[in-house]
């Protein structure tokens, strides 16, 4: 890990009815670390990962990836490097068939057909949702549209993985699923994510967001144990981390951290 992957520079955002989403965010991101991006609803997350990928363009600051400023013209080398699952599914599956969709991307980059067919199997297997390929994305439920987003970003391989909520609408089992498949793969990880769980066992880092500001940077945890700025920001420790709540006695959150 050395070279940084996403770098943001004093980002500002403002939405066209004049609400400041982002106000001045600073971080870089190395190339391979898991970061997640957490705060209350409001907070700005879904904000500042379509600043990353530029599907919102700041009105302040800049963003950087790989080395790359995130601008029009260079929009499709960023989609190339950065793949992203929205906080909602609607607006990543519009083909015909869920096929299609994930196969939507890597036509976009003139592959040749079997390699479009050999992407788009693997990805829906991993996601576990083959047996849906021919099925239209508004008659699926939740769960399995976002199976299928994510899909859409995997048949890409991006260097950079940026998911808003994940695990959203998903079952526990297809959660478990995801949380499996994330941790398995080397690339850049970024989440946002109310499931601080999933953060617990992904990210050794978190950046908290609180009302278009980073309040704080740093590992994962000693953020969770820092009571004081959670509440703060209108969290709370993840409920692996709470105490038992029958007897009060604490747990043990060892299996990851070794404590
Ligand atoms: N299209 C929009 N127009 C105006 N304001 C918006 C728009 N989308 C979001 N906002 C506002 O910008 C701020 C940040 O919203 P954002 O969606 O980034 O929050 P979030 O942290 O992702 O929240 P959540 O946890 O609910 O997904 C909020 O105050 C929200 O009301
Ligand atoms: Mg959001």
């Amino acid at each position: 890990m050395s070279r940084s992957i996403i770098e943001v520079n004093n980002l500002s955002y403002t939405y066209p009815d004049g609400k400041m989403a982002l106000n001045k965010i600073n971080f870089k991101i190395k190339d391979g670390e898991s970061v997640g991006i957490i705060g209350s609803n409001g907070a700005g997350k879904s904000t500042l990962l379509m600043n990353l990928v530029g599907a919102l363009s700041p009105d302040e600051g800049e963003v950087y990836v790989d080395n790359i400023l995130v601008e029009k013209k260079t929009l499709p080398l960023i989609r190339k490097k950065v793949g992203i699952v929205f906080q909602n599914s609607d607006d990543q599956l519009f083909m015909a068939n869920i096929y299609d969709d994930v196969a939507f991307g890597p036509r976009n980059y003139k592959l040749s057909e079997e390699e479009v067919r050999k992407r788009v199997i693997n990805s829906l297997k991993t996601v576990g949702i083959l047996h849906l390929k021919d099925r239209v994305a508004y008659k699926l439920s939740g769960g399995e549209k976002r199976a299928a987003a994510i899909a859409t970003v995997l048949a890409m391989n991006p260097d950079v993985l940026v998911m808003d909520e994940p695990t959203t609408a998903l079952d526990p089992r297809a959660r478990r699923r995801l949380i499996n498949l994330l941790r398995s793969f080397s690339q850049t990880k970024i989440i946002t994510t109310h499931d601080l769980d999933m953060v617990l066992e992904l990210c050794d880092r978190i950046i908290v967001l609180n009302e278009g500001h980073v309040v704080e940077d740093g590992f994962t945890l000693s953020i969770f144990e820092n009571d004081k700025l959670m509440q703060e920001c209108g969290l709370e420790r993840p409920l692996s981390m709470q105490n038992c709540p029958l007897c009060g006695s604490k747990k043990k959150i060892g299996y990851r951290y070794n404590i």
